[in-house]
């Protein structure tokens, strides 16, 4: 079978990694890839939001299975016309993929289903939204409706920030039109954790729990970024609450899809909060979540291009799934300034020195000249599998002291445990 897969950061060099396992590939290409994912792919020149040319990307080179990693394709409608031209896709149609690409949407399926998740209610006016303001007290959650990379919510301390807040999203416009509609949610306190399942229209199947490190400094302080870091399995899972989380979000969630007439097909990543009250969803993508796929696959014994298949034929409930008990931590190395601005074209050396059986996954790299360069915010993420937690900890950072570029900045905690 040949594969094209459309993204170019870590998520997307673990998946073809883990791809080109498989005995049954074919020809593997990536758009538009990078420097990493090139030693194992064909990167073409072509952008992951180019629809157009993705899909005569994929006739052109007479592709089987394309594997759509980032949400915005997704929500343009990429696996719609990739279908349309008879050409299969692992990833949601753009129907379900409003599943992320609107929270109002999530929250209202989630509120139809009684699946556990804060209260809410949505604005499209500034000025009701402003009188509003401390609905279910502070913090205050505002989340933009659309799309945002990922810094579309606010979580404001105190009725000033609030306000602040609402004039950047509705007044400025700051995220576009994804700030026209603002939801409101109750807050919730607990510890978040990650879930990624593969659905189709039969099944939905949990992959093996996972802990993401959101915010740029130790100690989940600073900004929110794409995250930094990742840990499998979450230290924090237990049967009791796999269990609660089957019963209450899973099976509801499966069942949800069937009711509403949305044939959900790739991975649904759900963000969930461990409150005193049980699991709730905090939010769903309809994506792999980028750290989690890297510390997540490398755990992965079976084969992914089976499972993809799988899924594209609603077979997955037949699938063999299987894990390895190795544990799994993965680092992110990030360019100085991130998440915001920050510099690009800083070579990066070191990367030959770390052990045969530590993964390096690329997120932003450029090759030129003989060179690797830095390319984007997130550059590079080491994963690494140990027997135990701490084995494969020791291991990610040993190795990543091997690895240098200018400005380089990462959390020396992930791993560790934190309670918020
Ligand atoms: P989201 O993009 O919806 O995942 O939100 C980004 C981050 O905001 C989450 O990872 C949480 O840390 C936080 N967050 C979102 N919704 C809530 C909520 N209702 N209560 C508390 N924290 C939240
Ligand atoms: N790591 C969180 C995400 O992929 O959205």
């Amino acid at each position: 079978m040949n594969v094209m897969i459309v993204g170019g950061g870590g998520r997307e060099h673990a998946i073809a990694w883990k791809l080109s396992q498989s005995p049954r590939l074919g020809r593997l290409y990536c758009a538009p890839g990078n420097a990493g994912i090139a030693a194992v792919a064909e990167c073409l020149p072509v952008g992951a939001e180019d629809i157009e040319g993705l899909c005569a990307a994929a006739e052109e080179k007479e592709i089987d299975l394309v594997v759509v990693g980032p949400e915005v394709p997704l929500s343009m409608g990429l696996v719609d016309a990739l279908n349309q031209r008879g050409i299969r896709a692992f990833g949601p149609n753009s129907k379900c993929a409003q599943l992320e690409g609107s929270k109002a949407f999530t929250k209202a399926f989630l509120a139809r289903h009684q699946i556990p998740t804060a209260g809410y209610r949505e604005f499209t006016d500034q000025k009701e939204l402003l009188e509003a303001t401390g609905l279910y007290g502070y913090p205050m959650v505002l989340k933009a409706d659309g799309l945002a990379a990922g810094k579309g919510v606010v979580i404001a301390e105190t009725e000033e920030e609030a306000k602040k807040a609402i004039g950047e999203m509705m007044g400025d416009r700051v995220f576009g039109s994804a700030g026209d509609k603002i939801v409101v949610e109750e807050y919730l306190r607990g510890v978040e954790a990650s879930m990624l399942c593969f659905v189709d229209h039969n099944a939905i199947v949990p992959m093996e729990s996972a802990q993401d490190y959101k915010r740029i400094f130790d100690g989940d302080k600073g900004p929110n970024t794409g995250g930094m870091g990742t840990y499998s399995p979450s230290l924090l899972f237990d049967d009791g609450l796999m269990e609660r989380i089957r019963g209450e979000i899973l099976e509801p969630t499966l069942r949800g899809f069937q009711q509403d007439g949305l044939d959900f097909q790739g991975v649904l990543f759900i963000g969930l909060m461990l409150t005193e009250e049980g699991p709730k969803v905090i939010e769903f993508n309809n994506r792999f979540g980028d750290p989690e796929t890297q510390s997540v696959l490398a755990r992965l014994e079976s084969d992914l291009l089976d499972i993809f298949e799988a899924v594209t034929e609603n077979r997955l409930a037949q699938q063999e799934i299987r894990w390895s008990a190795q544990r799994a931590v993965t680092v992110v190395l990030a360019s100085e300034g991130y998440p915001g601005s920050y510099p690009k074209g800083r070579e990066i050396t070191g990367l030959s020195d770390v052990d045969s059986d530590v993964l390096i996954f690329h997120a932003g790299t450029k090759a030129e000249g003989g060179r690797v360069l830095t390319s984007g915010g997130r550059v590079l993420c080491v994963t690494a599998l140990g027997a135990t937690h701490e084995e494969a900890r020791e291991k990610a950072f040993a190795n990543v002291e091997r690895i240098h570029f200018e400005g380089m900045q990462y959390r020396r905690d992930i791993g560790l445990i934190h309670r918020t």
